[in-house]
């Protein structure tokens, strides 16, 4: 059978259930609910959200994305949600249940964007602010996320001072949510950094620490933390993601030149 005709957008809609309810909603992208049961999302960059590269990007950007993302899971089942698949410029994830402080968490950015809208200012109340702020940090200063932010750090996952990426914003109430009394970092995240030459061109590097990563597959398996399963898995993972990252910046370069040949006519 030829793939003529084939209009994926209804496959994925169908096969996937992929409703219209919106689950959460952050500066880039919208997040809806999906599968039979309404226990998956779909996440997907909005059209008019902050993430330039993302919006542009071919397959092989969310493809890295996804590979990124299976490989934290299975390093850290109980602090990653699984992805399940990627397509048409979205991604199909375990959707992680809100409890009431996610949920209280959620209405206060909701109202935030609303105001902003409104008033062209972001504003918290002060008694919404005091409530996220004691939140965000019981999870930042938990022993388990200080743990956490330190093996993400060490990888490249997360750095200090990026705002995306920083562990402290990642600890955000509707960045991370509490199951089981773990903490579940629901971020998706981009597979790629920004970069800077001498000269200030930008670039675009890989997220991932591929050697580092390898360091503490390897300890975790001697200590016990990380099963031979897994670690197979989180190789050929790794493996996956690099070559996937690598053609990502290989396209963005070829877009950024052909913009530069344009600026210069
Ligand atoms: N796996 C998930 N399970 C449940 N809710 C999710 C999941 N992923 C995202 N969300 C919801 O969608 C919102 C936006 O997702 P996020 O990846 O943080 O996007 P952004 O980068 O735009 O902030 C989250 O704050 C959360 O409310
Ligand atoms: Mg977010």
């Amino acid at each position: 059978m030829s793939g003529d005709g084939v209009n994926y957008e209804v496959v994925l809609r169908n096969h996937l259930h992929l409703g219209q309810d919106v689950v959460g909603e952050g500066r880039e992208k919208v997040v809806t609910v999906a599968g039979e049961r309404g226990d998956k999302v779909w996440v997907q960059y909005s059209r008019d959200g902050e993430n330039k590269d993302a919006l542009v990007a071919g397959p092989e950007f969310f493809k890295a994305q996804f590979y990124l993302h299976k490989i934290l899971h299975e390093l850290l089942p109980d602090n990653f949600p699984d992805y399940l698949l990627t397509g048409q410029g979205g991604l199909l994830v375990e959707r992680i249940p809100a409890d009431e402080d996610a949920k209280r968490a959620n209405d206060i950015m909701q109202l935030v964007r609303q105001r902003r809208l409104e008033t062209g200012s972001g504003y918290c109340e002060s008694d919404e602010h005091e409530w996220l702020t004691q939140k965000h940090n019981a999870i930042y200063y938990s022993d388990e996320y200080q743990t956490l932010a330190r093996v993400l750090e060490y990888i490249g996952v997360a750095e200090v001072g990026d705002r995306d990426r920083d562990a402290y914003e990642l600890a955000v109430p509707v960045n991370t949510y509490i199951v089981d009394g773990h903490p579940v970092i629901i971020e998706t995240m981009d597979p790629l950094v920004k970069t800077k030459s001498e000269r200030g061109t930008e670039g675009r590097d890989l997220l991932l620490n591929i050697d580092r990563l390898g360091e503490v597959v390897d300890e975790g398996v001697v200590v016990g933390k990380v099963t031979e399963e897994a670690a197979r898995k989180i190789r050929k993972y790794a493996q996956r993601y690099k070559v996937n990252a690598n053609s990502a910046i290989e396209s963005w370069m070829v877009a950024r030149n052909s913009l530069e040949t344009l600026t210069e006519l």
